[in-house]
């Protein structure tokens, strides 16, 4: 129940509290300074917080300065990047809020802010949920009489002193979230994208931490943008030493022109504190996007895409021996990829003509789709229906259907151009054609791909990346609001569109296009920082992979794609018999522990030795724990680093084995001993770990711990 503040401009503090986490708001100036954000700090009288925060005033200050606030504005003394910028023509460049009026309970808060003078009306909101997320959003109207040009709306939090580095994530096709750790000196970090995408540069949340601060301990502060367009990321710490951080959509110019009685929303900005480093970060967001209703709640069906398999190489008696072997081996979806459709034999055309190919297809796709369903595993389709080829009839009949600024065609990306989805018309061609397809054939799953960052995007010369991107939304939803129980993964040349606003549309990513088990390691030990593991797609990739070259055991494949929503992307027809074997009892494996894989508490270990990665995952009971200890490269001294296997109950008795998929590619005459089975405290796994064996390097094995 929302109660509004009485006399709330006489020394009022809101306070949101929830899972650990604590947001107080102080109101007494006249518009809302974020006193404290990060762990409950009991019952502390407000005034008593402002005595913490005050500084004193030193010589090169304002003679009566005030905390400058969320807002950030230059009408109360800040000289660093503004939180609303902004102009009515040559006018109003320098906005000054005042709280109207407040209403919260203990986990929501609404403020409306107004600046008479500027004739704006800014109402937030915050949300603390369950989990100890918060959720802030703003929307800003235009109460005047003329235009309002909005250059940027992002929200921003302070961080403490003691927050002296940032982390973010950078990335490219085939190398997605690399972490990159720098101090957080004065000045501003920036991490923008401007892709018309979320892209595989994107950071998915910017994190402040604590020196001491790693995956298992120390403090974290993280901002993530509900949103897949455009956007902004940003440190900042001032000459005054004070550090915040920020997050808001990028707007291009003239892109947020809000009219009189308009107004514009800014995506909402999810806000996570931990104190028991990444890790705690993580689990709060898994947390926060497993309670929604729309989580994906079934076990997560095993899949075989076909796209590494066969290529553009479509030919039905392959697909359907594709469909036996996948189905033999325990396979549970079945996903035909790029090439169905159109005059889509390469990627040179096709694309935006989502009508079967009755050149590859004669029979249409039910041979195919009937045998898959004959088999007991689902069926799921590939579409890129953002984008269109020039070669295809779509953009032969609309060549003005397109993203474009008037007078000239964007470069080409991918031999592709994308479609304006700001266009009611366009919107309606894709959402038919796709429809149609999904419907005809009772599709389970559909794979959206988004091949290519978007240059010029244009609307008859207005910038278009924010309408194109809810239009984009609202698709997806539709679609699934005509077909109930469709699953819809996200995909953009693998990890391009990976962010906190397609998670609210899609129920899967495709983590990327890198199927080498290597690399996987640390592009899904970072993309499930605040992503779920069972919304990221791993797949087995082939013997060789076709993104690096390399040659992988099946062991050190299997172990790798276990850690999300496993699937296969393999032509299991060049399989050999031991492989299958291999892969058979992977796929059991898997179905018998995906409830701990996907429900459990992700885990990624401090170890002390970079050869090695160490990662799991614990039941929320802490009755059991699956982590895998993966050998990157060869190890410095003759005997391996022990690894601990932390967060199990420390007083219980666990049962410890390995699970081996093949012979571990050892090199040693004799393993460890416990490698047979044994038993042990919580405190001692957590502490003195287990001694690894003398791997291979790109090798893995897996361990189980099981409360006696
Ligand atoms: C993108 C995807 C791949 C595959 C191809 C098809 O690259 O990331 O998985 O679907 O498109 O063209």
């Amino acid at each position: 129940m929302l109660t509004a503040v009485p006399d709330m401009l006489d020394d009022t503090c809101v306070i949101l509290r929830s899972g650990g986490v604590e947001l107080i708001l102080d109101l007494e100036s006249g518009h809302p300074i974020v006193l404290h954000w990060g762990t409950s700090l009991g019952e502390v009288p407000p005034a008593t917080l402002r005595t913490l925060v005050d500084g004193g005033i030193p010589h090169s200050d304002l003679d009566d300065p005030t905390d400058p606030g969320m807002l950030r504005e230059s009408s109360r003394g800040f000289t660093g990047r503004p939180a609303i910028r902004g102009h009515r023509g040559d006018l109003g460049f320098s906005p000054k809020f005042t709280i109207r009026d407040v209403e919260h309970d203990d986990q929501h808060c609404r403020v409306a802010l107004v600046d008479d003078a500027l004739e704006l009306r800014l109402e937030q909101s915050f949300i603390i949920t369950d989990q100890g997320v918060l959720l802030i959003d703003f929307t800003l109207h235009n109460e005047g009489t003329t235009t309002y040009t909005l250059d940027e709306l992002a929200v921003w939090l302070p961080v403490p002193d003691r927050a002296t580095d940032t982390l973010d994530f950078t990335g490219r096709w085939l190398r997605e979230r690399q972490p990159q750790r720098q101090p957080l000196t004065p000045g501003l970090r920036l991490r923008e994208s401007r892709e018309g995408r979320s892209g595989h540069d994107y950071t998915i949340v910017q994190c402040a931490l604590t020196a001491d601060a790693g995956t298992e301990r120390g403090e974290v502060w993280g901002l993530g943008l509900l949103w897949s367009g455009n956007s902004r990321h940003l440190a900042e710490r001032a000459v005054t030493g004070r550090a915040a951080l920020g997050a808001g959509e990028l707007i291009e110019p003239g892109e947020a022109e809000i009219a009189p009685g308009d107004h514009y929303r800014a995506p909402t900005v999810a806000a996570f504190y931990s104190n028991e480093g990444l890790d705690g970060l993580g689990a709060r967001s898994h947390a926060w996007l497993r309670a929604r209703a729309e989580h994906p709640s079934s076990p997560r069906p095993l899949t075989l895409n076909v796209w590494e398999a066969v290529y553009f190489d479509h030919n039905l008696d392959t697909l359907l021996r594709l469909a036996d072997r996948a189905a033999a081996i325990g396979v549970e979806r079945f996903v035909l990829d790029d090439g169905w459709f159109g005059s889509r034999r390469d990627d040179w055309s096709g694309l935006g003509d989502w009508v079967v190919s009755r050149d590859v297809w004669p029979d249409g796709l039910a041979p195919l789709v009937d045998r898959v369903r004959a088999l007991g595993m689902q069926f799921g389709l590939w579409f890129e229906g953002e984008m269109v080829n020039p070669d295809s009839e779509l953009y032969v009949a609309h060549p003005d259907w397109i993203l474009q600024v008037p007078g000239r065609v964007p470069p080409l990306a991918r031999h592709q151009l994308v479609l304006d989805l700001t266009n009611p018309e366009v919107v309606e061609h894709v959402l038919e054609q796709v429809h149609a397809v999904i419907a005809e054939y009772q599709v389970d799953y559909i794979k959206w791909d988004h091949n290519r960052f978007l240059t010029d995007p244009g609307h008859q010369g207005h910038p278009a990346v924010r309408r194109q991107t809810e239009a984009l939304y609202d698709i997806l939803d539709e679609l699934r609001r005509r077909n109930p129980g469709l699953e819809i993964e996200s995909c953009a040349s693998g990890g391009g569109r990976i962010d906190l606003g397609m998670a609210f549309h899609a129920d899967r990513f495709w983590t990327s296009d890198q199927n080498d088990a290597l690399e996987r390691q640390e592009i899904q030990r970072w993309t499930s920082l605040v992503i779920p593991p069972e919304m990221l797609g791993t797949h087995v990739g082939p013997t060789v992979s076709h993104g690096t070259g390399r040659l992988h055991s099946a062991q050190m494949r299997v172990i790798t794609a276990l850690f999300g929503h496993a699937g296969i992307e393999w032509n299991l027809l060049d399989a050999t018999e031991e492989e299958l074997t291999v892969l058979t009892e992977w796929t059991a494996f898997y179905r018998e522990q995906r409830a701990l894989l996907h429900g459990g508490r992700t885990v990624r270990v401090e170890h002390p030795d970079p050869s090695a990665l160490v990662h799991g995952v614990v039941s929320h009971d802490r009755s059991e724990a699956i982590f895998a200890y993966v050998q990157l490269t060869t190890t410095a001294g003759t005997r391996p680093a022990a690894f601990r296997v932390p967060g199990l109950d420390p007083t219980a008795t666990y049962r410890v084995r390995t699970q081996a998929f093949g012979a571990p590619a050892s090199v040693q005459r004799r393993a460890p001993s416990w490698m047979d089975g044994f038993e042990i405290t919580g405190a001692a796994l957590a502490s003195v770990g287990l001694r690894p064996p003398i791997l291979w390097p790109e090798e893995a094995i897996l361990i189980m711990a099981q409360r006696t």
